[in-house]
């Protein structure tokens, strides 16, 4: 299935890997079964989630391309793999919240579940040294990561994605409680033009996704808070997304 004599990966990640792609200026992202939590204090391997993964955000970043979303998508290669641009990663981890939940929860004593007036937004800034402290727009804007003007960009996007997507999971019977997106800087040097695109994943280890119902976890905290399922909950969100996946192609 996967390519072989493919060289050593441009860049690996926890849960992915970035090859050279085909052509300048694209890149194969290809999804592991590997997960983390707690910058990487916790490791596992979720048995088919790359294989889910890469369906379910295959799924959503065409979706979220469909309503004008710049995505860095551009097709699936295979089970594990898919086709991206090659963009200039903004260094931020862009996370909006609906209900309180995780490390907000902690943070400021709101009980998880608690529904937020208006979605909130987050920055992070991506160092994995520094465990990708909380920041603000001022920080962002002093130490060069993102412009002003690229800020406003993230912000109404981020609201886009978050308004696009809740309606979406609820359509599925599930609440998009929270998720984290990272974006990138594509220059198509001709035009002499530079869009910002949302880039990496969106799946269910980047979301918190509950039951409608019964606000039962559907996602990566199965595995973070090492309540088990994790497998069968990644497959019952494809499942509701309308996504059939062949249970022996997820292993
Ligand atoms: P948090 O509550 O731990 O800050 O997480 C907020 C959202 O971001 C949640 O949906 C999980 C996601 N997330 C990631 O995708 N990667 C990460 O490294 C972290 C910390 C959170």
């Amino acid at each position: 299935m996967l390519p072989k004599n493919r060289k050593k990966p441009i860049y690996e990640g926890k849960a992915k890997s970035l090859y050279e792609g085909p052509e300048p200026g694209t890149l194969i992202q290809h999804f592991k079964d590997d997960a983390t939590a707690f910058n990487n204090a916790k490791k596992g391997t979720i048995t088919g989630k790359g294989v889910i993964n890469n369906r379910i955000s295959e799924f959503l970043f065409t979706r979220l391309g469909d309503i004008g979303i710049p995505t860095h998508f551009i097709k699936n290669l295979n089970m594990r793999e898919q086709l991206v641009r090659h963009l200039e990663i903004i260094p931020l981890e862009v996370v909006v919240r609906n209900i309180a939940a995780g490390s907000l929860s902690k943070r400021v004593g709101v009980p998880d579940g608690t529904i937020l007036l208006s979605p909130i937004i987050e920055f992070y800034y991506k160092d994995d040294k520094l465990g990708d402290p909380l920041v603000n727009e001022d920080h962002i804007i002093n130490f060069g990561w993102a412009s002003a003007e690229e800020l406003d960009i993230l912000r109404s996007l981020a609201q886009r994605i978050n308004d696009f997507l809740s309606g979406l999971f609820i359509g599925s019977k599930l609440k998009l409680v929270d998720f984290k997106m990272e974006f990138g800087r594509y220059t198509m040097e001709e035009q002499g033009i530079m869009q910002i695109m949302l880039a990496d994943e969106i799946s269910p280890d980047t979301c918190r996704l509950w039951d409608y119902d019964t606000n039962e976890k559907m996602d990566k905290d199965r595995f973070r808070q090492n309540l088990g399922g994790e497998a069968e909950a990644y497959q019952e969100v494809a499942k509701r997304l309308g996504l059939i996946i062949n249970p022996n192609e997820a292993k």
